[in-house]
């Protein structure tokens, strides 16, 4: 069982030990629930107390139990608040560090609350498409007021104890205790031996001098904010009821919104992110306890687009980098530019002054690969040639102390072949950021065939330092992401062929939900990087079928926002996509040329064609093991190139459409002669879940 049973003096002492939060999975909810049964039968004992052990007093539900059968056996949590309510005995929680979610719900089941200064309270259930489910939206309001509570519960986040306690009229706490909280909490609860009544959050009434006028103001906000989410609004609906009617009533209005939510497919979507996001870090033959390396050093090579950035997110950890280009023109550029996106965060309030100075102070820069020969690890960031490359690599394997990590942040070329460049490819890895690397969530890791564990096992712990969302990606062309990528753009230029505009496609992308289409996006990243890497295709693959309507843009110049064209018209200065006549008579162009009499097409065929050229392609990337799971591609999708969060990336999307759905789609699509019918074979690995009523979960 999940918690421990003591006495101290007359006062029982109910200790939950479920690390490393102590969730409040089955074994903990018995380990209560016994306690409580312990300390009702002994007449020696006259008041309970409840903590947690270790890092938390109870940070909620039980993850490893979410979604099976164990979450919801009895006593489930609802019968465990239960029955702490209807002790007979004082029962005082001792709350220290996290109360969360099911956690702070079973703290408003206790008669008393004494809180350690520093503890974050909150009920995050929203983030994952849910309303807390075991009384939350009901006692909260109770203790905390209508307007406070509601804000905790709609937005999830986490406010500090001692906070809570100024809150006027609050009854959240009964005492904020400096130093050992379950001293204070026992010392408190034998003040209590002889209250009676014993007081329950559930007999308290939720004033407010003009609760509808504020939940209309409320619903109001809510709804403008969450547009995508049903979540934020049924959280209002379910405290909206704590005003109203009598506890029960409450009771049973959150209960139903609560089911409704869970079988949303948001909420799934959120959910399966959550999960997704933790099981990246999980690599089947690396486990947990791999040793890592020290890195107390980092060395960056190139002062450009991505060195710089990439050097920002070490700097933001306090991780010292020396920084080295060619010549000290592009160093003075490239620290400019760190400089001015630091100051820019200042002006924004985002960052103090000081801050700004004590990051600027551990960079340092040299035209001397000498001066790298402390660092720890380094990462290279230089033009994307393997000519280059091979250069750096080989002066980096001479200069760099031994053990020291060598990375490339090549987004194209292969890893292998660059760590064959020195004389220790176990020591090499690739890091490949996304563009602005100081920004973007998703850092993609690149295993080479030789690297070592414990460099890998460095590295996805160094991504976790520096607050990114790592994924480990098997080396192959454009690894997992731009892989993918590829595919999503072949399509996205045949359905231009066939008779869409771009700025069609973009907005049936847009609505579905993507930050931006494809066209969009090519316009922002430049479409001069797709045409080197078609032109270099040509030469591998002749037989590839695309869309020259690409090329032909280039051809006429139009890279993008940086060319001030590209598949929109810009105006100077701004960013605003403007449709082009150019481009519709360049495309209308091709399609007379080739024969093509276009049609219309429905955003629901571009939407589908789109994602699921995309989903074949990650079911290729699983089967051949360049992704450990599926799920590990819609944590890319979804922190690297803006796929909709509510969908939960393309994997998560097919599996709710239902791959045999999938399957049949793309059979549909093949049968369409302008398509291309080798294009839309299904992967086996897709296939055979299809055939079996699977899916990649
Ligand atoms: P960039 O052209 O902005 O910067 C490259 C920098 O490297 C320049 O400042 C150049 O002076 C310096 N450099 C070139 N050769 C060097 C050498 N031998 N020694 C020292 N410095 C040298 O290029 P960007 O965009 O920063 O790309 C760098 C790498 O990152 C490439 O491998 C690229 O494929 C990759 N990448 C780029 C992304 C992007 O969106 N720009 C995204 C992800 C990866």
């Amino acid at each position: 069982m999940s918690a421990t049973y003591e006495t101290r003096g007359n006062v029982a002492v109910i200790t939950l030990t479920n690390p490393p939060v102590n969730g409040l999975g089955y074994s903990t909810r018995l380990g209560i629930v016994n306690g409580l049964e312990q300390a009702e039968a002994d007449p020696a004992v006259k008041a309970i107390v409840l903590t947690g052990a270790g890092k938390a007093f109870s940070g909620g539900a039980d993850i490893n139990e979410f979604g099976t059968p164990k979450a919801l056996a009895e006593p489930n949590l609802l019968s465990v608040i239960l029955a702490l309510e209807a002790s007979t005995k004082p029962v005082v929680a001792a709350i220290h560090s996290v109360v969360m979610g099911g956690g702070l719900e079973l703290a408003l089941g206790c008669h008393y609350r004494v809180v350690a200064p520093g503890t974050l309270v909150a009920l995050p259930e929203v983030k994952i498409g849910l309303l807390p489910g075991a009384g939350g939206t009901q006692r909260l309001p109770r203790v905390l007021g209508l307007e406070t509570a509601l804000n905790m519960i709609v937005s999830g986040e986490a406010v500090k104890s001692e906070l809570l306690m100024q809150a006027p009229g609050q009854k959240l706490f009964d005492k904020l205790a400096d130093g050992d909280v379950v001293a204070a909490a026992v010392a408190f609860a034998t003040e209590k031996i002889d209250a009676r009544p014993l007081p329950k959050v559930r007999d308290l009434k939720v004033t407010h001098p003009n609760a509808d006028a504020y939940l209309q103001f409320a619903r109001n906000m809510v709804g403008g904010m969450s547009k995508n989410f049903p979540a934020p609004l049924k959280c209002l609906d379910a405290v909206a009821a704590s005003v109203k009617g009598s506890f029960d009533n409450g009771m049973k209005a959150e209960r139903e919104l609560f089911t409704a939510l869970m079988f949303t497919p948001e909420s799934k979507a959120l959910r399966h992110a959550f999960m997704a996001e933790r099981a990246t870090t999980k690599i089947p033959d690396v486990p947990a306890d791999t040793p890592v390396r020290d890195v107390k050093k980092l060395a960056v090579i190139g002062a450009g687009t991505m060195g710089g950035g990439i050097a920002m997110n070490f700097l933001n950890a306090g991780i010292p980098v020396v920084m080295l280009e060619m010549k000290q023109e592009a160093l003075d550029k490239g620290v400019g530019v760190i400089r001015k996106n630091y100051e820019a965060q200042v002006k924004k309030g985002k960052l103090k002054q000081d801050k700004l100075d004590a990051r600027m102070a551990l960079l340092t820069t040299t035209l001397n690969y000498g001066d790298l020969k402390d660092a720890d690890m380094v990462i290279e960031a230089v033009f994307e040639d393997m000519g280059v490359k091979e250069t750096v690599f080989k002066t980096l394997d001479e200069v760099m102390k031994p053990g020291a990590i060598l990375a490339s942040n090549t987004s194209t070329l292969d890893v292998d072949k660059i760590a064959a460049f020195t004389k220790r490819p176990q020591d090499v890895i690739g890091t490949h950021f996304f563009s602005p690397a100081n920004v973007m969530k998703l850092l993609e890791v690149i295993r080479g065939e030789k690297t070592a564990k414990d460099v890998l096992a460095t590295v996805m712990q160094l991504g976790k330092k520096i607050k990114k969302t790592t994924v480990v990606s098997g080396v192959c062309d454009g690894f997992i992401g731009n892989r993918m990528i590829e595919q999503y753009s072949r399509q996205a230029g045949y359905l231009l062929d066939e008779g869409a505009t771009p700025a069609q496609v973009d907005k049936a992308m847009e609505k579905f939900g993507m930050a931006m289409g494809p066209f969009r996006m090519g316009d922002l990243a430049g479409n001069d990087i797709g045409w080197y890497i078609r032109k270099r295709r040509a030469t591998e693959q002749p037989d590839l079928r695309y869309s020259k309507t690409a090329d032909l843009l280039c051809e006429l110049g139009r890279f993008g926002q940086k060319t001030g064209a590209g598949w929109y018209d810009y105006v100077p200065g701004k960013r605003d996509a403007i449709p082009s006549k150019i481009v519709t008579d360049m495309i209308e162009k091709y399609r007379a040329d080739q024969g093509i009499t276009p049609r219309k097409i429905s955003d629901d065929e571009i939407v589908h064609r789109l994602v699921f050229a995309l989903v074949n392609e990650g079911a290729k990337i699983v089967e051949e093991g360049i992704a450990s799971r599926a799920s590990d591609i819609d944590m890319v999708y979804l922190t690297g190139y803006g796929f909709p969060l509510h969908r939960g990336g393309p994997m998560n999307y097919a599996d709710q459409v239902g791959l045999f759905n999938v399957v049949s789609a793309m059979k549909r699509f093949a049968a369409n002669p302008a398509d291309d019918a080798t294009f839309w074979k299904p992967a086996p690995l897709l296939a055979k879940l299809a055939a079996e009523g699977k899916s990649f979960s």
